[in-house]
């Protein structure tokens, strides 16, 4: 597999021995086609290459739910800081009743992807709004959010949290996030809301955007062709192949970035 880039060929990625390796090492199903494992994987794969998952990197994740990411990194000498709403903000947003919470250090480890002793040590949690970026957290050599910045309210406040984050970044540090990417249109778009869906268009302004910042960032629009990458599942969403999906009549899937600060 060459160096990753953005991309959305799911099923030729998730059913490669890299990816498996990773999702063996969170303790995922190694078969499960799901575009949620496909982005814990995007995530943790584009950091490695980048050097960025050995001991002395110091990684900031955002949103983390109940993702295993900041163990996973733990477990590979990283120190790391895990974020996400309060309670009442999530429980609010309904990402509580949803199961897709956790909201303490201990849950972050729920799968035993780390060692206790070393997850411990190495893993702080603390609450965070993506929306009002506080200025006393440090930096880090890396930051990543998985499927989180679309819930933001509008396109354009999570288009200003990946602008905004990067302050977060020493030069030359990896931010990586997944989002949600309209398949269906590049003009029709869900733009506010609980979650909002990037079209062809918002994810090339925001590049644009990061470049006259300084910043690197490679696209890559090409879809999986493969079966399992055209297949859209919908409501209730049930099946085991979940790649791309119908969302108020959208097909959508996830779309990965990787940014490198100037
Ligand atoms: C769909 S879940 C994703 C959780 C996790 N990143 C994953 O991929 O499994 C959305 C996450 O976004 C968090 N979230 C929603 N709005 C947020 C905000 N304004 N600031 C920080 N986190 C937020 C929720 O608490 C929840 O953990």
């Amino acid at each position: 597999m060459g160096l990753l880039r953005s991309s959305m060929c799911k099923q030729a990625q998730l059913e490669s021995s890299t990816f498996k390796d990773w999702a063996l090492r969170m303790h995922e199903d190694p078969h499960h086609l799901h575009r949620k494992i496909w982005e814990y994987e995007f995530v943790a794969q584009a950091l490695f290459e980048r050097d960025m998952l050995r001991s002395g990197r110091r990684g900031l994740g955002f949103a983390v739910g109940r993702e295993s990411l900041p163990a996973l990194f733990a477990s590979m000498g990283c120190e790391i800081l895990a974020t996400d709403l309060d309670y009442e903000k999530a429980a609010r947003g309904k990402w509580v009743e949803t199961a897709q919470y956790a909201g303490s250090l201990e849950a972050l480890n729920a799968k035993g992807v780390c060692d206790d002793k070393e997850f411990r040590d190495r893993v702080a949690f603390r609450f965070l709004d993506m929306r009002a970026l506080p200025d006393d957290l440090g930096v880090f050599d890396f930051l990543w959010s998985s499927c989180s910045l679309e819930h933001l309210g509008t396109l354009a406040l999570g288009e200003k949290f990946i602008q905004e984050s990067l302050k977060y970044l020493r030069p030359g540090g990896i931010a990586v996030h997944t989002t949600e990417y309209n398949l269906s249109s590049n003009f029709f778009t869900l733009s506010r809301g609980q979650t909002v869906l990037y079209r062809r268009k918002d994810i090339e302004r925001i590049a644009t955007d990061l470049r006259q910042r300084g910043c690197s960032i490679d696209l890559d629009f090409t879809q999986g062709d493969g079966p399992h990458d055209r297949f859209v599942d919908r409501p209730p969403y049930k099946n085991p192949v979940h790649l791309r999906l119908k969302i108020w009549g959208h097909v959508v899937t996830s779309f990965g970035l990787i940014i490198q600060k100037a």
